[in-house]
């Protein structure tokens, strides 16, 4: 019997998911050529910092050169957890154009450069697998090109970012405000010394648009990705929410409707009922409906370590496998379709309304007059005393609305004397 052949791999990058990689690697050493049928060996591991300490790591496998990786052909496979998009995308590029298979984490790169990567990829026959990209050690990239394969996707909607959820489960669970609970998430490691692109919803924007393009077969890049993020959350918003049956998330959602995708992410008050309401702390989860599988749901770890490095080994071994017989480039861009994204002012919703108002004879009727007016009709309504006895705090929640004519009727809103103030708006899922 001849001995299996080594497959060669550089990883660029060894930080958290890099040395997560590595690890694993190691780790599975003696399985992975049952599994796969080839031997796996590293064979260079790029870093930014030659010089920096690396406990556990062979050194001389080192390099801060990128192109000794590129020109070596004995390389196989390039495995991408560097993040950012340059020079992860020219260095994707020259491994693709010099026949390398890749694997990324990068949900950046993927969510703004991904079609081109993908058929790049496609034209040179060989493997860009992306799962780590999206809701870290959970399988949905996968599932939804393959195991779901057979269905019409019409909703996907998802926990995908663990730092907010966090945020809000703490909020939700200790009556904390916003900020406490981002410094607490912060402490602890989960939120990034610049948090923005967690609290403003722009990396869940950024997995969501993946995931909106892998669903409904058609290209949505970032910036269609309508994103709110939760720093206007109060402690009262989630009270209130509770008070109702209800709690607060960060979702994202996609969503095909009338041959046009809706794709946003923002803040949302969710029945306790639905699934993804228990989803707390870190963990994520994706919601899939397909007209065949009805509801599926994928829970677990979205970031850390080996969660991620999970991911990135399943589209090693996946490309291995390909490799053994000969069939890279089997699954590349899944976009046969080019439907268009709607604005936000199309779409339909309900509302939680939080309003600061005159506590006076006619301001209710006032209001109901305006929201009529405008094709708004009130589900539920509470008033509660406030600390200035010349105002109340009504909260209305309405019935579904397209956002536009909503939007129009809280134009009027501001302009009313009777209301003081608009303290939150907040959409519904339903
Ligand atoms: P990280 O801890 O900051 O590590 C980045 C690594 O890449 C470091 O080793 C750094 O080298 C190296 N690097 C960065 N720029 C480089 C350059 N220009 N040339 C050479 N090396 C460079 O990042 P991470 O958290 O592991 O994230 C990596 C990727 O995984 C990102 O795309 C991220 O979005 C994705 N991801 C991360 C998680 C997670 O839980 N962290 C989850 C899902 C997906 P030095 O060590 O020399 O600085
Ligand atoms: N910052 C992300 C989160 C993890 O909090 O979920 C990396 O995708």
């Amino acid at each position: 019997m001849t001995a299996a052949r080594n497959i060669r791999i550089a990883i660029l990058g060894l930080g958290t998911v890099g040395f997560g990689v590595y690890e694993l690697l190691k780790r599975q050493e003696g399985e992975l050529e049952a599994k796969t049928g080839l031997r796996v060996e590293v064979a260079k591991i790029l870093v930014r910092n030659i010089a920096k300490p690396r406990e556990g790591v062979d050194n001389t496998l080192l390099t801060d050169c990128f192109e000794e990786i590129a020109e070596d052909a004995s390389i196989d496979m390039i495995v991408e957890v560097m993040g950012g998009i340059e020079p992860a995308r020219t260095y994707i590029t020259k491994a693709l154009k010099a026949g390398k298979n890749v694997v990324t984490a990068n949900k950046d790169l993927m969510a703004t450069h991904g079609g081109e990567l993908l058929h790049l990829a496609q034209e040179m026959g060989k493997d860009l697998l992306f799962e780590a990209s999206v809701a870290g050690g959970i399988p949905i990239i996968s599932p939804l090109k393959q195991c779901l394969a057979g269905n019409h996707i019409t909703e996907v909607v998802g926990i995908v970012n663990g730092t907010t959820n966090y945020i809000l489960t703490k909020m939700a669970a200790e009556g904390m405000e916003f900020s406490d609970a981002l410094h607490m998430a912060t402490e602890l490691g989960y939120a990034e010394v610049d948090p923005t692109a967690d609290i403003e919803g722009y990396d869940a924007g950024r997995k969501l648009a993946i995931l909106a393009s892998i669903a409904f077969h058609s290209p949505v890049a970032f910036r269609d990705v309508h994103t709110e993020g939760i720093t206007k959350i109060t402690a009262a918003d989630i009270h209130y929410a509770q008070e109702i049956g209800c709690v607060i998330k960060l979702l994202a959602i996609a969503r095909e409707t009338d041959g046009r995708i809706e794709a946003s992410v923002q803040p949302m008050l969710l029945s306790k009922n639905h699934p993804l309401a228990s989803v707390d702390d870190v963990f994520n989860a994706v919601f899939v409906h397909g007209d065949a599988v009805d509801d599926a749901m994928f829970y677990g770890r979205g970031a850390g370590r080996f969660p991620t490095a999970s991911a990135c080994l399943g589209d090693i071994i996946d490309c291995m496998r390909n490799i053994h017989f000969q069939c890279t480039g089997r699954i590349s861009c899944t976009c046969y379709r080019n439907l268009p994204v709607k604005s936000m002012s199309e779409t339909l919703q309900r509302y939680f309304l939080r309003l600061q108002v005159l506590d006076k004879p006619g301001v209710l009727a006032a209001i109901s007059s305006v929201m009529g007016r405008h094709g708004v009709s009130i589900k539920q309504l509470v008033q509660n005393p406030t600390d200035n006895a010349s105002y109340a705090e009504l909260v209305l929640i309405t019935d579904t609305v397209r956002e536009a004519d909503f939007r129009h009727a809280l134009d009027l809103f501001l302009q009313m004397e009777q209301i003081r103030e608009v303290s939150s708006l907040i959409r519904v899922y339903e």
